[in-house]
């Protein structure tokens, strides 16, 4: 190969590896909240994956994903998980596909529901966070809602039981600042319409747990990761002793 068109090869596979993370976390401008996944807590975990199973599987496969492997990885034991978090008939080491038809799908909602295995990686946990909880009402959407970080998504509002409606006062446009105050003049607001199970905090927090789960989809070493850094970290003390004690061996005649 030329050099000149390794180099041309070179650009384009950094082009493509670097380029997403910024291009496809754009959010038309609506700020994004701040999300921090945390793999050590499980109980959140285990907590997002049956929302996740309950309100998002219908729609969204998380393909490149096994029940066991989730199962064995959030500590939920395999009779629970084909209890309550599988579909019937399921066995505990598929894939967790599932049974929508691409092409009817796309029919219903103009889109087709993309897999989610990855999404975390793709969109950032601060962008999931966002789109979850910004879901507004926008009665000239075909269903009657819309998004405030996905523009005129294709998605339904699949958590309205949950949260409740909510309006735009801002009337569609970006959330309008005020220029000298920085303080908020119009946004998202419950509306009295429909009301959601949750309260504000009860629905952040269980967007927040989806989210994490969604993370750990797109990443499942980042556990094992958190697990062996305790090891490496134990290690290095061991090893600082060792040195240590090594080192006054040695210079002991020395002084
Ligand atoms: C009724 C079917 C349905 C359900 C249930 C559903 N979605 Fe979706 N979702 C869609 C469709 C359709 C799209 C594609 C929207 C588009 O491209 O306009 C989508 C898009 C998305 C996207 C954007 C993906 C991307 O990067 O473009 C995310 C993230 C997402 N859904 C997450 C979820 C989560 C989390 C849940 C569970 C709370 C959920 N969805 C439940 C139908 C659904």
């Amino acid at each position: 190969m030329k050099r000149t068109q390794l180099l041309k090869r070179t650009i384009a596979v950094l082009m493509f590896a670097v380029l997403p993370l910024g291009a496809f976390a754009a959010s038309g401008g609506y700020p994004l909240d701040e999300m921090v996944p945390d793999m050590t807590d499980k109980a959140s975990l285990q907590r997002g994956a049956k929302t996740y199973m309950n309100y998002c599987y219908g729609c969204h496969a998380t393909g490149f994903q096994r029940y066991e492997r989730v199962a064995d990885d959030l500590g939920i034991p395999h009779d629970l998980m084909m209890e309550n978090l599988m579909p019937a008939g399921g066995k505990i080491g598929d894939l967790m596909t599932n049974g929508m038809d691409p092409k009817e799908s796309k029919n219903w909602f103009g889109a087709t529901p993309p897999d989610l295995t990855l999404v975390a990686r793709v969109r950032g946990t601060d962008w999931l966070y966002t789109y979850l909880r910004t879901f507004y009402l926008d009665p000239k959407r075909p269903y009657g809602v819309n998004n405030k970080v996905f523009p005129d998504v294709g998605m339904p509002h699949v958590l309205l039981e949950l949260q409740g409606a909510q309006v735009d006062t801002c009337g569609g446009g970006a959330s309008q600042l005020d220029t000298l105050t920085g303080e908020k003049l119009c946004g998202l607001e419950p509306d009295s319409s429909i009301k959601g199970s949750m309260t504000p905090g009860q629905f952040d927090q269980a967007m927040y747990d989806l989210v994490n789960f969604l993370s750990y989809s797109g990443e499942p070493m980042q556990l094992e990761r958190q697990r062996l850094g305790i090891y490496v970290l134990l290690f290095l003390l061991v090893f600082f002793v060792v040195a240590y004690l090594l080192k006054r061996e040695y210079w002991k005649d020395v002084h």
